[in-house]
């Protein structure tokens, strides 16, 4: 047993109640963000600064109770650290200005990217000695697919158009840029272990561009082997995987890993029964139903009731919105807690 309920899910232990954690917790919709962003001067600027990220890092452990605290920086530190000049442009979201179009634009890519973000292994640090000790800190990567679609879109993509030409007419371009993250993003992730992550997520926010499979050619399977590489050097860490809009696909998630990350759109009852004897499964509240009580209380029920007799940690099935109601997750995180300690 660990002190920390968070991690004794993550392996299967019994826990007196499902912890909860909320992704995207740190954010807009916290006022207290928005006063540490404003002093930092930009996002970038907070992602740099170790002392306001790890106080950033904070906020939603104490405001809602969570029990775990993610480390607050950004998927897009890696692929800007690998040399790619990075933007967040208000009301547009990241963009990369130069995406990677040429063979030359491959090899230029800093493979030492993992030695230049000491200043997320900083956060972590302060974190850790700031953090109570029944509660967990996760790590986090983006997937090599989902950093690779950025680096190649340049920004957020409705079709995907440049990645899929690329997957369709030159496959080994596309496999040689997922083999480098892939070993800059174990690397990354070994790093924050080092530094005293109790877990890490690997988030695969554009899994749902692709189709069976290529999802397990071009996405997962580079998830598993990065999971793979961690879990032989450090087995007590859990691993937990999020690819999101897969929920067609279960039938072919296998690999060494904890946690499955279940996006909202999968129904929660169908991901227990493909991979509920296999992974601890997370997730996966509808994260727009935190507008309304009434609609948290029926989807939280739901969850619960499904979940109630097998390893769980409860969470949203994606992020948390910049303009929903604190008070709203603070009722989230309660009425979890009271319903799954009665199970
Ligand atoms: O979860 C947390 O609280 C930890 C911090 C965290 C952020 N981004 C902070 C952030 C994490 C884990 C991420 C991951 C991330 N970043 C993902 C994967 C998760 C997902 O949501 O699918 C992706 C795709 C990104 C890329 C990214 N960064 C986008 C698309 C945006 C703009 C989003 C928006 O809502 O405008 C960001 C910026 C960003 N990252 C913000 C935060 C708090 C908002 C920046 C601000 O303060 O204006």
């Amino acid at each position: 047993m660990s002190r920390k309920i968070f991690i004794d899910a993550s392996l299967g232990r019994k826990t007196p109640y499902t912890p909860i954690w909320l992704m995207r917790q740190a954010g807009r919709y916290l006022s207290e963000y928005m006063e540490v962003r404003n002093r930092a001067g930009s996002f970038l600027d907070l992602c740099h600064s170790p002392e306001l990220s790890a106080e950033v890092t904070l906020q939603p452990v104490d405001i809602l109770g969570v029990d775990a605290a993610i480390l607050f920086s950004d998927i897009l530190v890696v692929p800007n650290e690998m040399g790619m000049e990075l933007e967040f442009i208000k009301g547009v979201g990241p963009k990369f200005p130069k995406p990677l179009t040429s063979d030359r634009d491959l090899e230029n890519l800093d493979m030492s990217a993992s030695e230049k973000l000491g200043y997320v292994y900083k956060t972590i640090e302060i974190v850790r000695n700031r953090l109570a000790d029944d509660k967990a800190l996760i790590g986090f990567s983006g997937s090599p697919w989902t950093l690779a679609t950025y680096m190649i879109e340049g920004q957020g993509s409705k079709t995907y158009a440049r990645i899929k030409k690329i997957l369709y007419s030159d496959p080994a371009y596309l496999h040689a840029l997922l083999e480098k993250l892939t070993i800059v993003i174990t690397q990354y992730l070994e790093k924050q272990i080092l530094s005293g992550v109790d877990a890490v997520q690997i988030f695969d926010s554009w899994a749902s561009a692709l189709e069976k499979e290529t999802f397990f050619e071009f996405s997962w399977r580079y998830m598993v082997k990065i999971s793979e590489s961690l879990k032989e050097k450090y087995p007590n860490i859990p691993i937990i995987l999020f690819p999101k809009g897969v929920g067609s696909y279960l039938d072919g998630i296998y690999g060494n890993f904890d946690v499955f990350g279940v996006d909202w759109g999968t129904p929660i009852e169908l991901a227990k029964e493909k991979l509920g004897d296999r992974y601890i499964l997370q997730g996966n509240l509808e994260p727009t139903r935190l507008y309304s009580k009434e609609a948290i209380k029926s989807g939280v029920t739901h969850i619960i009731e499904t979940m109630q007799n097998r390893r769980h940690i409860f969470n949203l099935g994606h992020g948390m919105l910049p303009d929903l109601d604190r008070e709203n997750a603070k009722y989230l995180v309660n009425l979890v807690r009271e319903m799954s300690s009665r199970y």
